[in-house]
């Protein structure tokens, strides 16, 4: 397959480019700096807002588009429709309604322009994200895959959520002392490593088959102390030593709610405070129906940790505490049960 990738240079592109090389398509790239992100790569130069220049005249197999302006959107799809086979696009499960099922599969109902959400920051971003899925159907005649992810983390994510989790335990294993986790130890949580996500969009590309899927994963319930278990026989791999059991303390949701309230979602290490998640559950078992696969989280911290601990940006995190602060959550969580 030749396959166009708009963007790219950020985290789920990047693993689009990477995987479909894997695969042995052709790519080609389309962002402002016109930079390859991998040798092998066709770059494009071109924006999204104003110069579409380069896609002119060009046809491929699959375009995937990770943007979120409708106009920009709709723009492209109407540009490339006819001389591009099959259409993907990433959308987000933020769009699902606050006041829809516990569990939402694709038919749950989305969020309307109209209603009163308050403050909340994702109603915005997501009725955006409405309008972009809206303007691929309307414009692009050929086939059109939409995937609406969840959380992705691994390699390259710039946030952090879940890198954190590694690197703290390796840090434990290393140092010793107590490592503070969020909450409920035997919640289910849920979380797709990007590869993942980013191997199954280019088969169901290539496939051309059209459809919308909820791509989140790991497609089991994975319980957070489970995930943070994984985190610390994956930090024991990466460096060499026995993974010694490490202590955790579970603080209340509530408790760190209350302590951290001036810190925002993006820069708390994976968990989410209840009463932002709208819904339990997302359901993604059209998507495994269709060959969507997690690996294990074993394998996503491996991987992180390598990755923090090598990237050109140094391994400081975007997410979670400071030794000290971490301490003194600690202490105030321990004067709190008595
Ligand atoms: N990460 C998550 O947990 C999460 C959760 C829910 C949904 N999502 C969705 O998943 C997708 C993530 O994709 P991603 O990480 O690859 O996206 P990204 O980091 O937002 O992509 C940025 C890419 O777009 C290019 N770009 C930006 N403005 C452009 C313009 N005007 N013209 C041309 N290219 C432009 C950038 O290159 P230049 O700067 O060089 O132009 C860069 O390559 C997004 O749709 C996001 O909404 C993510």
């Amino acid at each position: 397959m030749r396959l166009l990738v708009l963007g790219d240079g950020g985290f789920l592109g990047y693993h689009v480019v990477a995987e479909a090389l894997q695969m042995g398509h052709e790519v080609s790239t389309f962002n402002r700096e016109g930079g390859a992100p991998l040798d092998g790569v066709e770059a494009l130069q071109g924006d999204r807002q104003d110069d579409l220049t380069a896609l002119r005249g060009r046809s491929w197999d699959g375009v995937l588009d990770t943007f979120s302006d409708p106009d920009a959107v709709g723009e492209t799809a109407r540009l490339l429709s006819g001389s591009v086979g099959a259409y993907g696009y990433v959308s987000g499960i933020s769009i699902y309604h606050p006041d829809g099922p516990s569990v939402v599969d694709e038919d749950a109902s989305l969020r309307r322009p109209e209603d009163d959400t308050g403050d909340d920051p994702l109603q915005e971003r997501s009725i955006a994200k409405i309008r972009c899925e809206e303007a691929t159907q309307m414009y692009f005649s050929g086939p059109v895959v939409t995937t609406r992810v969840g959380i992705m983390v691994g390699p390259r994510d710039p946030t952090d959520r879940f890198s954190w989790w590694p690197v703290r335990l390796a840090r434990a294993l290393a140092e010793g002392g107590e490592v503070l986790a969020p909450g409920d130890p035997q919640r289910p949580v849920q979380f797709s490593d990007a590869r993942d996500v980013a191997a199954w969009m280019v088969g169901m590309l290539a496939a051309g088959t059209p459809g919308t899927y909820n791509a989140v994963g790991p497609g089991r319930d994975d319980l957070v102390a489970e995930v943070l278990d994984a985190c610390r026989l994956a930090a024991g791999e990466v460096d060499g030593g026995e993974p010694e059991p490490v202590g955790v303390t579970w603080a209340a949701e509530e408790f760190l709610r209350e302590q951290l309230h001036e810190v925002q979602e993006e820069e708390r290490p994976l968990w989410f405070p209840e009463d932002q998640i709208p819904f339990q559950k997302v359901d993604s078992s059209k998507a495994l129906a269709a060959g969507l696969t997690f690996r294990p989280a074993y394998e996503t911290a491996r991987d992180t940790l390598s990755w923090v601990r090598s990237r050109p940006g140094g391994p400081e995190l975007a997410a979670g505490f400071s030794a000290d602060t971490e301490r003194e959550l600690l202490r105030r969580w321990r004067a709190r049960r008595g």
